[in-house]
């Protein structure tokens, strides 16, 4: 059986479940796919990972990545770093020295696809990223394999389990954003500085990733509108109940008549949708093709065991064609999916429906005060509601909207907070129909 050799750089908690499904499952692997994976060595810069990783007696331990990347031996190199740098350099570099690429690195590839693409292509070696959006869930492959003979209309979905938990969090105990955060850190689900996920930038750059797939444009995380989750609060996710949805950090890509839409953003979504009913950490992507109509892929989005079940996918994937063709004679590499040149929305053209939580003194007048302003701006109102009485005091007002344009929203929304009766900054959520 041909032997594939790999080396894998960095131990941390991917890199050490690959290095552990390669060597605990190895005979499972090569029965399957007919070729034998070899950890040819492994480099960490801490030692601690480094000593602990499980890997064959015959793979060698390095803190030099060079040593790898420069490895004749090695046909494959798994970049499980994560970051811009060191991970762009060792990733071009072990292209430039004839090394395919198995990566889970969503910011590298989000910033830097065509760079790195590029170089593959001229090198006719492979990058494979399955790992890089939804952890264990093959989204990458359906796409790229399974849908291939669709034009793909739609994808969106919860792409980030720190966040999906944390409004699961909120939604099951009515906890704070912060005390649900403090909860996911605590489980090890969050990150000590969570930015990255809360932000929704850990989202926009997997949907950067699935956009490229989908529409074959080139997409970057700056052409994606993003919002996080810090602002939401328990009252919010109640009065969402009480009109029949669930709010999640949703990422969305829409090819529509005047361009692609591109946003991360929490979302009301219907109780009666699939999406509402994906809790913690877990994700899914709805897909909506015109061959294959909807689809909905669902599973653990991040996580040791299901990111690294990707990864190895990946090597697999490679190995079966480095050992078909041969090291002289590879399989040219195809991702060259950025060709398109579709115009990317503009968030303050789209046209979207609307939550709006009003803080607003209880006395008369206000509702039409706020009616009328909504009015000028076109926007045209769906539902009312104020539960609570406390003449002269605050109260909260809900309204949800019909499809309104997003920048008249904001212009509607700063006047409306500039008036004497409102007392608080209006809380504004968008609504997935
Ligand atoms: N931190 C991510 C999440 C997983 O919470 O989903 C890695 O992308």
């Amino acid at each position: 059986m041909r032997e594939v050799k790999i080396g894998i750089i960095g131990l941390g908690t991917v890199g050490s479940g690959v290095a552990e499904a390669i060597t605990e499952n190895g005979k499972l692997i090569s029965e399957r796919s007919g070729v034998e994976l070899v950890i040819k060595s492994v480099c960490d810069t801490d030692r601690k990972a480094l000593s602990g990783a499980v890997c064959p007696s015959g793979a060698a331990k390095t803190s030099r990545a060079e040593d790898l990347t420069s490895d004749e031996d090695i046909d494959i190199i798994v970049e499980l770093i994560g970051g811009i740098e060191p991970a762009k350099e060792i990733i071009m570099e072990s292209l430039n020295n004839g090394k395919h690429i198995v990566t889970a690195n969503k910011a590298l590839l989000s910033e830097c696809w065509k760079e790195i693409f590029t170089l593959a292509k001229d090198k006719g070696l492979f990058v494979n990223f399955e790992a890089s959006v939804g952890g264990g869930i093959p989204v990458v492959r359906t796409l790229r394999e399974s849908f291939v003979s669709n034009n793909i209309g739609t994808i969106y979905g919860i792409l980030n389990g720190t966040t999906n938990f944390i409004l699961t969090m909120m939604e099951e105990r009515g906890l704070t954003f912060s005390e649900a955060l403090k909860i996911a850190q605590q489980e090890g689900i969050a990150e000590s500085d969570p930015e990255l996920d809360i932000s929704g930038a850990d989202s926009a750059h997997k949907l950067v990733i699935l956009s490229i797939l989908g529409f074959g444009q080139e997409v970057y995380p700056a052409d994606i509108y993003t919002e996080g989750i810090s602002n939401i609060a328990p009252e919010d996710i109640v009065n969402a109940k009480k009109w029949g949805y669930s709010i999640k950090l949703l990422a969305i890509a829409k090819d529509t008549e005047t361009g692609l839409e591109l946003r991360v953003h929490p979302t009301l979504i219907s109780s009666s949708h699939l999406l509402s009913d994906v809790r913690g950490v877990d994700n899914a992507i709805f897909i909506r093709g015109d061959m294959i109509g909807d689809s909905l892929l669902f599973g653990k989005g991040a996580g040791k065991e299901p990111t690294a079940s990707s990864v190895v996918s990946d090597i697999v994937e490679i190995a079966r064609q480095v050992a078909l063709a041969g090291k002289e004679n590879p399989i040219p590499c195809t991702l060259d999916y950025a060709s398109g040149s579709k115009n990317i929305s503009k968030i303050d053209e789209m046209l979207l429906p609307f939550y709006l939580r009003f803080s607003v003194t209880d006395k008369p007048g206000v509702l039409a005060g706020i009616s009328s302003i909504l009015s000028e701006h076109g926007i045209s109102i769906a539902s009312v509601s104020q539960e609570e009485r406390n003449e002269g005091g605050e109260v909260p007002v809900v309204i949800l909207t019909y499809k309104a344009k997003e920048g008249s929203m904001r212009e509607a929304i700063a006047k409306i907070d500039a008036l004497d009766y409102v007392t608080d900054k209006t809380v504004v959520i968008r609504i997935e129909e």
